[in-house]
């Protein structure tokens, strides 16, 4: 082996994948960014890549739980991370869909869709933090992650009523 080949493994949606970095036959380049390897070797196509420039949030993922950006983010630095991609939103049991986006359905928040993964995995990592957000703290959490078509207002009303559901979900729990 090459002293410039490197293994590493990533842990996506809760399965592991191992890659050598390299620039064999096989081998993942030191260049390439972690939304080619998802997109493009794991084909994870739900996460979107409408920029490849960091200006739009759309190809947001969540790295160890925090949004980050998978086009300037490379994956030869991902060694050890837990990524999770739109598709590990389902619940892995029932298949039911997160909350966020059962309230996007529901309350028709989604236009085109190009930014609907990013901003339901941003939405997502906020709401682990703070069960309930302020639609300012809403508005805040969004402010890297670009929408040419809703106007934001339908995702904020998602997200609030997301957090509010979850909520009463864990008071129930509670009260088992
Ligand atoms: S595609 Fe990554 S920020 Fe736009
Ligand atoms: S729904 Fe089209 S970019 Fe947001």
């Amino acid at each position: 082996m090459m002293d410039s080949q490197k293994k590493i493994k990533l842990k996506v949606n809760g399965r592991e994948h191992c890659f050598t970095i390299g620039d064999g036959c096989g081998e993942i380049p030191a260049s390439e960014t972690l939304v080619e390897t998802i997109r493009e070797r794991l084909l994870l196509t739900g996460t979107k890549r409408p920029c490849n420039e960091g200006g739009c949030g759309g190809c947001t993922v969540l790295i160890d739980g925090k949004p980050s950006l998978s086009c300037s983010t490379l994956t030869s630095e991902c060694d050890g991370k837990q990524i999770t991609t739109i598709e590990g939103l389902e619940d892995p049991v029932t298949h039911e869909l997160h909350p966020i986006q059962q309230a996007f359905i529901d309350l028709d928040a989604i236009q085109c869709g190009m930014c609907t993964p990013g901003i339901t995995l941003t939405a997502k990592a906020l709401l682990d933090n703070n069960p309930d957000p302020t639609r300012q703290e809403v508005a805040e959490a969004l402010a890297g992650n670009i929408c040419r078509c809703t106007g934001y207002e339908k995702y904020f009303d998602g997200i609030l009523l997301a957090a509010k559901r979850m909520r009463e979900t864990a008071n129930n729990g509670k009260g088992e």
